[in-house]
């Protein structure tokens, strides 16, 4: 076992890719999906009901497989109906647990028995037809596997076929259902603005667990993200079955355990205010839902999540760049931008090595504060009396590119765009409309609107082709969300065609700006789930961006989302919170993720200055194997104290260690430090910034520094470190 856990993950990665198969075992009309070391099984009971039978560890004996049956029934009020577990169960004959999908039928019938009906392999994607046992409702199942980290997708595609309309009530991608059984744990991330990705652990009971979200985006208060652990998983072992959805709308996750112990996770569109008119001959596709496993407790499921993400999820996949040094405005001059004042601070940003300047709110319409200017996406003459040109020429020159914030989505009723379309923002029929910050949501699921969104972003980009980056920000969560224009029927559609249209501007813009990059911002992280990652490069964490908070937040974020897309700012002290910590502390910090820096650079010193020029041509020395490594969490700061997180480089040659004291009782010396996921044969180069080390270490093998281990000398409050590893025999 202990063997096992040392071989580091890019090596155990790679020890599956080898296979993944699709079969269909037609005797037994059962499913083998051998995706790398995760099989998943399903078959088609004597009822010809589609049943899960098996999500785990990869098995590799069909012979073992047995057909599905179903359950027999316990009592009149569970009867088999109920107790046989269900792949993707409708709503009626009988049926008690959470449904994934729940219909009106023309005629006022809503009860929904699903039959299976046919099937069809393709190479690693698989399809399986459901059909109501009378009615012309038909359901494709579809799944990939996704053999090189043991991921599979799936996702359903519901067809009227019938001659009248019928009414969606629960849309479900699906749901995961795990080996029966008792004393597993739901872990889950949970926050508010400022305090995202907070992680919670909870024993899971009889009945349903839910997160959701009814927000309008995917929210900063729960993630649509799930790992339930078999009760002991800890950071370096442990079962754990996790997964997500990739959806920016509203969601909801239902963890259910039955009488019967059997555990089954429900994920896709949130039923509440859900209905969704299907006319005949219509279709919906439910968003994609995304599951694995892994026998390597919380780490390691973390870095198959980060590597599937790199590979699978995020735009360019693999080979996509680097992502660069970043500067951002908004902490030094909130909404007073203007040429001169942006040039300044971008000269100042150049010498310290960032690679890409971004101008964040206040650039366009009467935007001087939060009251007025969302919605005129048109540059304010009286800042920019030559346009954005002269700004990004000198940006250009400079060495960087030049990024931009917009906040399509919203209005102010103060402003042109609000009182010449006053009907644009969400509302029901003369009743108020509640303002947060001041502003309203645009409704996105109008397509005249969407239009006018691309069109005014095209326009801009059109104008300015060498801007290289978006911040699309989006400030509030949808309130009053009516649409007057469409029938009472169709206006809760909205739910659904707000998200599809914003995503259908981004892809739109991609296809005709492909050097453009994205980052995704709602308020901070509001909306980063694994459907924006589609199609954005990156995601600002949170607006707290105080350095000893952001321990914790990165971490939770780090638990879902690779630390590439997490971008992490170095602002000034005292934080908005009143707490200041030392500069290096606060690179440290933000080099864990993607390095950016949010500081008003005319207040800092030359000392200041030149650690900063140090940490940014640090952080580009291993910048790779943070944003594309493996993250070993050594220590957590959820104890406080003192933590730790090592990132080692996917081909094994290099690796960095960060360390982070809080506070230190007298005396009370900081933990030893054993390192991970390091070839314990392999001799490294120990490269410290500041010597803290205790034992004086040039170089040291593999197993001295995953076992002896580190002494370090953090004393004082905030006190850090970082210390590279190269491979060199
Ligand atoms: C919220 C974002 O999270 C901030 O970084 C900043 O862009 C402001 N909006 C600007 O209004």
């Amino acid at each position: 076992m202990r063997s096992r856990l040392l071989i580091p993950l890019a090596m155990s990665i790679l020890a599956n890719t080898a296979s993944g198969e699709i079969r269909y075992i037609a005797a037994k009309k059962i499913w083998h999906i051998e995706s790398g070391p995760v099989s998943y099984v399903l078959g088609v009971n004597e009822r010809n009901e589609l049943q899960p039978i098996y999500w785990g560890k990869r098995l590799w004996r069909d012979d073992d497989l047995a057909a599905a049956h179903s359950e027999r029934e316990w009592a009149s009020f569970d009867l088999s109906s109920t107790t046989t577990p269900q792949e993707y169960p409708g709503w009626g004959g009988g049926r008690y647990i959470e449904p994934c999908l729940k219909v009106t039928l023309p005629d006022g019938v809503r009860d929904l028995v699903l039959k299976y009906a046919a099937q069809r392999i393709e190479g690693d994607n698989l399809e399986i037809d459901l059909k109501d046992m009378a009615y012309d409702l038909a359901v494709t199942l579809h799944y990939r596997a996704f053999p090189d980290t043991g991921m599979i997708r799936k996702w359903a595609v519901i067809a009227n076929r019938t001659n009248h309309g019928i009414t969606l009530e629960s849309a479900q991608a699906g749901s995961w259902t795990l080996p029966r059984g008792d004393g597993y744990r739901f872990n889950y991330l949970a926050g508010r603005w400022a305090g995202e990705w907070q992680m919670q652990q909870t024993p899971i009971h009889p009945g349903l667990q839910v997160i959701e979200s009814r927000r309008g985006n995917t929210s900063q208060q729960a993630n649509p993200w799930f790992a339930i652990d078999d009760g002991q998983a800890n950071e370096q072992t442990g079962r754990i079955w996790f997964g997500a959805l990739g959806w920016s709308g509203n969601w909801r996750l239902s963890i259910e355990q039955t009488p019967h112990q059997q555990v089954r996770v429900t994920g896709g569109f949130n039923p509440f205010d859900f209905s969704y008119p299907l006319a005949s001959g219509e279709k919906l596709e439910t968003p994609p839902f995304y599951a694995g496993f892994t026998e390597g407790g919380f780490g390691e499921m973390s870095r198959l999540l980060h590597r599937f993400e790199r590979a699978h999820v995020l735009p360019g996949g693999l080979t996509s760049r680097l992502r660069p040094v970043l500067y951002n405005s908004w902490e030094a001059t909130e909404f007073s931008v203007d040429e001169a004042g942006q040039k300044a601070l971008a000269e100042k940003a150049a010498k310290l090595g960032v690679e890409r300047f971004v101008m964040d709110d206040g650039w366009f319409g009467a935007r001087n504060n939060d009251h007025a200017g969302l919605g005129d996406w048109t540059v304010n003459p009286k800042k920019f009396p030559n346009g954005l040109g002269p700004l990004i020429d000198r940006v250009n020159q400079l060495g960087m590119d030049f990024g931009i914030w917009v906040e399509p989505e919203m209005v102010n009723p103060d402003s042109d765009l609000y009182r010449k379309h006053p009907d644009w923002a969400m509302n029901f029929r003369d009743r108020p409309r509640t303002e947060a910050r001041n502003q309203l949501d645009l409704n996105m699921a109008r397509d005249d609107v969407k239009e006018y969104i691309f069109g005014v972003l095209d326009k801009l980009l059109g104008e300015n082709p060498k801007i290289a980056f978006l911040k699309w920000d989006m400030n509030r969560n949808f309130s009053e969300p009516g649409w007057p224009e469409a029938s009472p029927a169709d206006a809760r559609k909205l739910w659904v065609a707000y998200t599809r249209n914003v995503y259908e501007i981004i892809d739109r813009l991609r296809a005709k700006y492909p050097k453009l990059e994205i980052e995704s911002c709602s308020g901070g992280g509001g909306r980063v789930d694994l459907g924006i990652l589609n199609r954005t490069d990156e995601v600002w964490t949170s607006d707290n961006t105080d350095a000893f908070d952001r321990l914790r937040i990165q971490e939770g974020l780090t638990q879902a989302y690779t630390p590439k897309i997490m971008m992490d700012w170095v602002t000034d002290v005292p934080n908005f919170n009143g707490r200041s910590t030392p500069l290096q502390y606060r690179f440290l910090v933000a080099m864990t993720g993607s390095l950016g820096i949010g500081g008003n650079l005319n207040k800092w010193s030359e000392a200041d200055m030149g650690l900063a020029a140090r940490m940014v041509a640090l952080y580009k020395s291993i910048r790779k194997t943070v944003q594309e490594g493996l993250l070993y969490r050594l220590f957590s700061p959820r104890s406080d104290a003192f933590s730790a997180a090592q990132y080692v480089a996917e081909d094994g040659s290099q690796s960095v260690l960060f360390a982070f004291r809080t506070a230190q009782h007298f005396g009370y010396p900081a933990p030893v430090v054993r390192l991970s996921g390091l070839d314990e044969r392999a001799i490294y180069r120990v490269k410290t910034i500041d010597s803290k080390l205790l034992d004086k270490v040039e170089n040291a093998s593999g197993a001295y520094l995953m076992n002896h281990g580190l002494n370090l000398r953090l004393g004082g409050d905030f006190d850090s470190t970082a210390i590279l590893f190269e491979k060199i025999q």
